[in-house]
């Protein structure tokens, strides 16, 4: 049997999610259950960064212990994760037991492989990103992205080797042409590492919160090496490597440059695949704290459903494309594909079912499976074709209703609506990873022994 191991990045935990957030785990959540329904064995992994200097100045601001904080907030996560129905196998939190034992390990691993040794660290760094930057990254002085000074540290800090594993990486590039997607990030990844990888300090000496380089205990594990890891600590070991980390493009670099030679170092087997998601603005402006526009994803999910959230994500915006949220839009494409077009049909063809009496046992229904074209276009990650696909599907039922007009009863019942009812199901079928609350109402509604009238699936938006 085929194994699939997929994960998420793990969120800071200073924040509460956003609707950004949600769409790396709602992606990560539809490929799990595609390769579950596939009949593969899954395991689908996300979790919380937690040994971020932003956890210890969110504590402090929250007036609580680190840990109380930290603990407080893993829970905001994993009930967000509850609430539009992620079906994540497990959560991993770097605070935990597991995770530091796990890193404590790994560190001694390439210490053992001679890729640690200590140095003077000089450098400017920004704890938004949680990374060194360099003078040309700055813009007035300041970190773009975050609008705020960096930190200038001089440290003894220990190092990692990362030069040594510029032609590795390169080779594994070239070796596995699937490695980085999409296509066009890849490029920038592999310029990167051609145009020569320096060492990076991989441990912080003025730091007290984190996890202690079991090799020097006045110095703190640097939070990107740290929680890199949390893809083997929270996982069995069975399914490690990893078949795809689903990433945002800020992060491409830390997973597809520092995580695989740490792994080379470590001596484990790498990821088989990274892929690197855009980000989307909301009505045309950057999602940030501060405009107030970090639109929190479990009440948008309130108000037009798990599944529509879902499903508007991913048709909108070509996955691995920068893109727009705008609250105009999801009420077109739930209107016109949800309202008008799935919701529809199915209503439609539960109320004719009612009125001649249709009962399901007496229907012929072919064991449902996965288009050919969706298995293609799940395997590349291209989730905005599949639901178009599903679409047309739609309409090619919705044409063949219109064209029997079982209503006049002039044809042949039996055949029509064994047609229809086989031809929904199979969609339903194919629909589930992208809308499972939806696909397994649609399955309820055609198994029950007379098939009866509906409310509305999805009741039109107005306004
Ligand atoms: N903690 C690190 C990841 C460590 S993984 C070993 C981190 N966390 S984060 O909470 O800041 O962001 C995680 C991810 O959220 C980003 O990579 C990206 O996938 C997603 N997004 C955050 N804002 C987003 C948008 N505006 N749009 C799309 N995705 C966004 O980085």
């Amino acid at each position: 049997m085929n194994k699939f191991y997929i994960t998420t990045p793990i969120y800071y935990i200073n924040d509460k999610p956003h609707v950004g957030h949600a769409y790396s785990t709602i992606a990560a959540d539809v490929l799990a259950r595609f390769h579950r329904q596939l009949g593969e064995k899954t395991f689908f992994l996300t979790g919380t960064d937690e040994n971020s200097q932003k956890t210890v100045q969110a504590a402090q601001k929250a007036g609580k212990t680190i840990e109380e904080y930290a603990d407080s907030q893993a829970k905001v996560w994993q009930e967000t994760w509850k609430k539009l129905n992620i079906s994540n196998d497990d959560f991993i939190r770097t605070t935990e037991d597991r995770h530091k034992k796990v890193v404590t390990d790994f560190y001694n691993k390439v210490l053992q492989s001679g890729d640690i040794y200590k140095g003077k660290y000089e450098g400017l760094y920004c704890t938004g990103h949680e990374a060194f930057l360099t003078e040309s990254d700055l813009v007035d002085g300041l970190c773009p992205d975050h609008k705020t000074k960096p930190e200038k540290i001089v440290e003894e800090n220990y190092f990692f080797k990362l030069s040594s594993y510029q032609d590795k990486l390169l080779k594994y590039c070239t070796d596995n042409p699937d490695f980085i997607s999409p296509e066009h990030r890849k490029h920038e990844i592999v310029n990167f590492v051609k145009s020569g990888l320096t060492d990076i300090s991989i441990t912080r000496e003025s730091i007290k919160w984190g996890i202690k380089a079991p090799n020097d205990s006045s110095q703190v594990i640097y939070v990107w090496f740290d929680a890199l890891i949390n893809y083997i600590s929270g996982s069995p070991e069975e399914f490690w490597p990893a078949d795809l980390h689903i990433v945002g493009k800020d992060i491409l670099r830390f997973h597809t440059v520092i995580w695989p030679a740490m792994l080379l170092s470590a001596g484990y087997p790498l990821p088989k695949k990274v892929f690197g998601h855009g980000f989307f603005t909301i009505d045309g402006t950057k999602i940030s704290k501060s405009l107030g526009n970090a639109i929190d994803p479990v009440e948008l999910a309130g108000k037009y459903g798990n599944d529509t959230l879902r499903y508007y994500l991913l048709k909108e915006i070509p996955f691995g494309n920068d893109g727009d949220f705008s609250f105009h839009r999801l009420q077109e494409v739930y209107n016109s594909d949800l309202a008008n077009g799935l919701g529809n049909l199915v209503s439609r063809v539960a109320k004719l079912c009612e009125n001649n009496k249709i009962q399901s046992k007496f229907l012929k229904i072919e064991k449902a499976e996965f288009y050919p074209e969706i298995i293609k276009y799940l395997e590349k990650l291209e989730f905005n074709e599949a639901l178009s696909f599903l679409q047309r599907e739609i309409s090619v039922l919705d044409n063949y209703l219109q064209d029997k007009k079982p209503w006049e009863s002039k044809v042949d019942l039996e055949e029509v609506f064994n047609t229809l009812v086989d031809g929904i199901l199979k969609i339903a079928y194919n629909l589930n990873p992208f809308l499972p609350e939806t696909s397994e109402k649609i399955e309820k509604i055609y198994s029950q022994p007379t098939i009866l009238g509906i409310q509305p699936l999805f009741p039109r938006i107005t306004g």
